[in-house]
């Protein structure tokens, strides 16, 4: 009897130490995929993949107009500051008229902030 109290005891101890090491793995993933950032080591190549990605080149090349500007009038005709990092990316998120000529450009509402920066950074830098 001794016996089997103390293997449901050992039993117990057990399964309550594996239960907390499970939820206590559980927190450190979801820490990890919600709040842990992405490390973008190079902007600019980030920039560059997001652009490929995006619809961007079907309206843009690097330095040939098509149906907006060339990336390379757009790095001639602004600064590459923060500032105009900042405006650019706004325009990609919202769209642009009347800049370049009479085609505006539309908007990109799904894009976040963060990755039309990046996007703007790679235009920017391609002098
Ligand atoms: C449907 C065609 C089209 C698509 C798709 C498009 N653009 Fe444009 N883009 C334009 C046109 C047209 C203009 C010129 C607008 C103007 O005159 O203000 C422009 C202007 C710009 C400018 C310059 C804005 C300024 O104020 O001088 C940037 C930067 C730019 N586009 C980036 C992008 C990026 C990045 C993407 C992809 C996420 C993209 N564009 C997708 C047509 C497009």
């Amino acid at each position: 009897m001794r016996n089997f109290i103390l293997t449901v005891f050992f039993l117990f101890a057990i399964f309550s130490c594996s239960k907390n090491d499970n939820s206590g793995n559980k927190d450190v993933l979801k820490e990890e995929s919600e709040v842990a950032p992405k490390v973008i080591t190079d902007p600019i190549a980030e920039g560059r993949s997001l652009v490929e990605g995006a619809d961007c080149l079907g309206c843009h090349k690097m330095d040939e107009r098509m149906i907006g500007p060339s990336y390379k009038e757009v790095a001639a005709k602004y600064e590459n500051t923060p500032e105009n990092v900042e405006m650019l990316a706004e325009k990609i998120i919202k769209g642009s008229s009347g800049i370049w000529g009479d085609v505006p450009m539309p908007a990109h509402n799904g894009l976040n902030k963060e990755n039309a920066k990046f996007m703007a950074q790679y235009i920017l830098s391609s002098k």
